[in-house]
């Protein structure tokens, strides 16, 4: 049985008992306690909570999945993958246990016709309920009945959430498969008997202090492994025999040498195909963190893999054409997204093909070496990461291949180094020789009023005269640190011209003069408000650039280094290729709404894992005490951050990107520039949203003349519209008179407008086709007369221009209906290139005629290609001069 058709008997089965058949959630889940998805449940989740109410009382689901856990088991096992397919049936209060044990004992043994006797049951220890069904119901024997241990069969979607006892359905392989232990039984870690399908009983919500909750509506989530499934099913005792891997396996082997399609690293090759294919589809990019991560480690395993079976060039693009071949009929998403995944997957393989070779080299030479102690030195396995990109955990992976072991520590001590050195990298050099300088052992760290005050009295504690810094007990100053700049201002009428922090917390006022300042003495600090006000504006924007950068690009963007100041912000981040003129678009208008939406900044005071939990992004490199401050923009973005903020994103009033360009490797640089600042930008943005406005609008409006001279029916433009389009065109005069108040009229009215706009045109535009369309099949009747009769056959030949192929279909079925029998041959041209249709009814085709034979015979004179079937054929050519003899030639191969 095709695997194709298993997951269709599947649904059907469930369809047929009620279920309405749902579309499986992408990889990435929307709930964030979860970073992929991993079973069927999980779009259900806050359904089985009882937050969300049920659209339908009973489901069934294809659900694609992803699990790492079982990454190292892969290849060796018969059963073991990181991406698979997993079929479930879900009631959400509907039915429960009794039916759930039903359906899945009726629907293996009779639709999928499993035999009985190879199949066995396990039950969570304590569910007699349960044990009581597949002995009494489903009449069992009770020596094929199983109690296990809430580590088996108690299942959970994660630490917290919906969960409850299981009853899992074992395939028996035969002794032979086994490990031959006494107590070899389902649970076992051998290959004989397979779990099939787990029926869990959802029951309880588990909360964050592990307390079981029962849910107030009890329900079902089931899911059988479809790869499983197909293994049995065809007749193979393995996941990598069934049709689901074969072709995939059959395609590596022609990159190798060898002939074994079941070595190790095959199979791991097919696995880790599969995932990265899906996982790009979905949206995801090779990063550091997160589902980034994943992916980068699975690709880089699989580049490994593939150099242990000897394939000396790229081949993973390959591959994930296979995949999107294979699968895309299930998952249309891969085909629309193919181009996208061969450049990642191309990208992520090229970067690590060219550092794995001496990644290897150094990785052998020092295996050389620690032959006495098999430990591979943390400095090694740093260097490995940070010079070559080996993951850590491929770096651990290679090193027990050989009986090595990571020393751990020694690695994080040395990523811990490189977080400390990128996170002083931020400050110029020569402040922080200043800093150096000082001996602050006895300073206490100084307290901060900056983020509620621009002003305050404070005490000099200590002078240092010649370096000209001076340090307050508390001070509005923010010195310089988290890429923000430090602030400028007056302690009492002496200049302040920069703000440091050290690494203590002592915050350093660098002075003018220090002539009229003593130590113990009370003074006035002020700091330039105007300033800090732009530093503020900008460094909000580098949040809601960030943020906005994730959305368009994808969560492989992480911060690795920062500006911000009043005359700009600068923004550097992963990202592996230049970004695209309407990606930086995208962002601008991301970022732009957030400002427009006027949204309050909300700060405050949480332990770091409270943050973490509450979805902040921590930035690479900085350090955190327990307490951390937590900068959140509903519904938008949530950071860590020690900088100062503006108190609504209203303030931040404008947002322009000035430049991106490349800083490294895969790191790229934003300069942007908002506030007051970037309102001397609104002219400039006035002046391309002019320009874009005014295209689109031109486009409108020869849409409408078309129309018109087609004789359509005015437009059916409400009031306002007919308003908005002669209040945009007054405006737009605006920008080029400079006419400031109406500049600004025009970028609050129209910014974000242009899809109004283009709604419009795209409404306008099916129309048009609509109205041709319906010329097409009423013109028809007048080309009666042009029919021509060829051998007792009536014929229609005729060339149009600029008649789309919907038009010359509903020419030939009005011609159809009025003629019964006939012939029709229709060709439009365009310039440069042409389309045809021919059709032959259906009592012609018994007499031997065939569209598809007389499309050959046109494509051979105007030279393109056709196919179809003997009633209908289609197709394009490239000489739309050449119709009419290819009309000729068609007519005359008739008589
Ligand atoms: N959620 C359960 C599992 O993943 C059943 O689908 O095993």
């Amino acid at each position: 049985m095709k695997s194709s058709e298993i997951r269709n008997r599947f649904l059907k089965y469930f369809e047929g008992k009620g279920h309405k058949i749902l579309p499986g959630s992408s990889l990435v889940p929307t709930d964030p306690t979860v970073l992929l998805t991993l079973a069927g449940m999980l779009q259900f989740k806050p359904i089985f909570l009882g937050e969300e109410k049920p659209q339908y009382k009973t489901a069934t689901t294809v659900q694609k999945c992803l699990r790492m856990n079982d990454i190292e088991n892969v290849g060796k096992t018969a059963r073991h993958l990181t991406f698979f397919e997993m079929l479930g049936n879900f009631s959400f209060g509907d039915y429960f246990k009794k039916e759930a044990i039903g359906f899945a004992w009726e629907l293996l043994t009779e639709g999928y016709a499993l035999p009985r006797e190879k199949l066995s049951a396990a039950v969570f220890e304590k569910d007699d309920e349960a044990y009581a069904i597949w002995k009494d119901i489903i009449k069992l024997p009770e020596n094929r009945i199983f109690r296990l241990d809430e580590e088996n069969n108690f299942w959970s979607v994660g630490p917290t959430g919906p969960c409850g006892p299981c009853s899992e359905i074992y395939y028996d392989f035969g002794p032979e498969k086994g490990c031959g232990k006494p107590n070899c039984r389902p649970g076992c870690d051998c290959d004989r008997f397979l779990e099939v399908w787990n029926l869990v009983f959802i029951q309880y919500n588990r909360n964050e202090k592990e307390d079981l909750i029962p849910l107030k509506v009890r329900g079902i989530d089931t899911g059988m492994g479809l790869e499983r499934l197909a293994s049995i099913l065809q007749g193979v005792d393995n996941n990598f025999e069934t049709d689901l891997f074969v072709p995939l396996i059959k395609k590596t082997l022609t990159f190798t040498k060898l002939q074994d399609p079941s070595k190790a690293s095959l199979r791991i090759v097919a696995d880790h195909t599969r995932a990265m294919t899906n996982l790009i589809s979905d949206g995801i990019y090779p990063g550091n963190t997160g589902r980034g991560y994943v992916l980068r480690r699975i690709i880089r395993r699989a580049v490994r893999h593939g150099k242990l079976l000897g394939i000396q060039k790229p081949f993973l693009v390959d591959l994930a054409k296979e995949v999107v071949a294979e699968m895309k009929d299930v998952y249309p998403v891969l085909a629309k997204r193919e181009k996208i995944i061969c450049e990642v997957i191309q990208t992520e393989e090229d970067n690590f093909l060219t550092t794995l070779k001496q990644g290897m080299e150094l990785f052998n030479k020092i295996m050389e070496q620690h032959k006495a102690d098999k430990i591979i030195p943390g400095e090694t396995a740093f260097k490995l990461h940070d010079t070559f990109g080996f993951p850590i955990e491929l770096t651990r992976e290679i090193a027990e291949e050989n009986g090595f072991k990571v020393d751990e520590q020694g690695f994080e001590k040395a990523m811990e180094g490189q977080k400390e050195r990128a996170r002083e990298a931020g400050i110029p050099a020569e402040k922080k020789e200043k800093v150096a300088k000082l001996d602050l052992s006895k300073l206490k760290t100084t307290k901060f009023l900056g983020y509620e005050k621009d002003s305050s009295d404070a005490k000099i504690i200590k002078i240092f005269p010649e370096e000209k810094i001076v340090v307050l007990d508390k001070t509005p100053f923010y010195g310089e640190s988290g890429g923000q700049v430090g602030d400028t201002g007056l302690i009492n009428d002496i200049r302040v011209t920069d703000t440091l922090l050290s690494p203590s917390g002592v915050i350093l006022h660098v002075v003018e003069k220090v002539d009229g300042l003593k130590e113990k003495a009370k003074v006035k600090a002020t700091i330039d408000g105007s300033r800090r006000a732009a530093i503020k504006a900008h460094h909000t924007a580098t949040h809601l650039l960030h943020k906005a950068l994730r959305e368009v690009l994808g969560d492989h963007v992480t911060q690795s280094g920062s500006y911000v100041g009043p005359d700009k912000l600068r923004f550097d981040f992963k990202h592996f290729q230049a970004m695209k003129p309407e990606e930086i678009a995208k962002v601008e208008r991301i970022v732009n709404e957030q400002i427009k939406r006027k949204c309050k900044v909300d700060v405050s005071q949480k332990s770091y894992d409270e943050a973490i939990k509450m979805g902040a992004m921590a930035l690479f490199g900085e350090k955190y005490g327990d307490k951390v401050r937590v900068l959140d923009i509903k519904d938008f973005s949530t950071e860590l951050c020690g900088g100062t903020h503006v108190g609504s994103t209203g303030e931040i009033l404008f947002f322009k990107v000035l430049s991106e360009s490349a800083l490294g490797a895969g790191v790229r640089r934003i300069e942007a520039v908002a506030g007051q600042k970037a309102k001397v930008n609104v002219l400039y943005q006035a002046k391309s949203l002019k320009a874009e406005v005014e295209n689109l609008l031109k486009k409108y409006r020869a849409l409408q003349a078309e129309k018109e001279s087609l004789g359509g029916k005015q437009f059916n433009e409400t009031g306002i519209f007919q308003i908005e389009l002669t209040e945009l065109e007054s405006l737009v005069n605006a920008v080029d008179n400079q006419d400031s108040v109406n500049v600004k009229k025009f970028l609050d009215h129209f910014r974000g407008r242009e899809e109004w706009l283009e709604e419009r045109i795209v409404k306008s535009e099916k129309e048009i086709r609509d109205i041709k369309l319906k010329q097409a099949s009423g013109d028809a009747s007048s080309y009666l007369s042009e029919v021509k009769e060829i051998a007792e056959v009536k014929v229609l030949a005729k060339e149009f221009e600029g008649h789309s192929m919907q038009m010359l279909r509903a020419v030939s079925d009005t011609l159809q209906n009025q003629l019964k029998s006939c012939i029709v041959v229709l060709a439009s041209a365009f310039p440069g290139r042409l389309i045809f249709l021919i059709t032959v009814t259906k009592d012609l085709i018994e007499k031997g005629y065939s569209a598809k034979k007389l499309a050959d015979i046109f494509t051979q004179v105007v030279g393109g290609k056709g196919g179809g079937k003997e009633a209908k054929a289609e197709g394009g050519g490239k000489d739309p001069s050449k119709i009419r003899e290819a009309l000729e030639k068609v007519c005359a191969s008739l008589g």
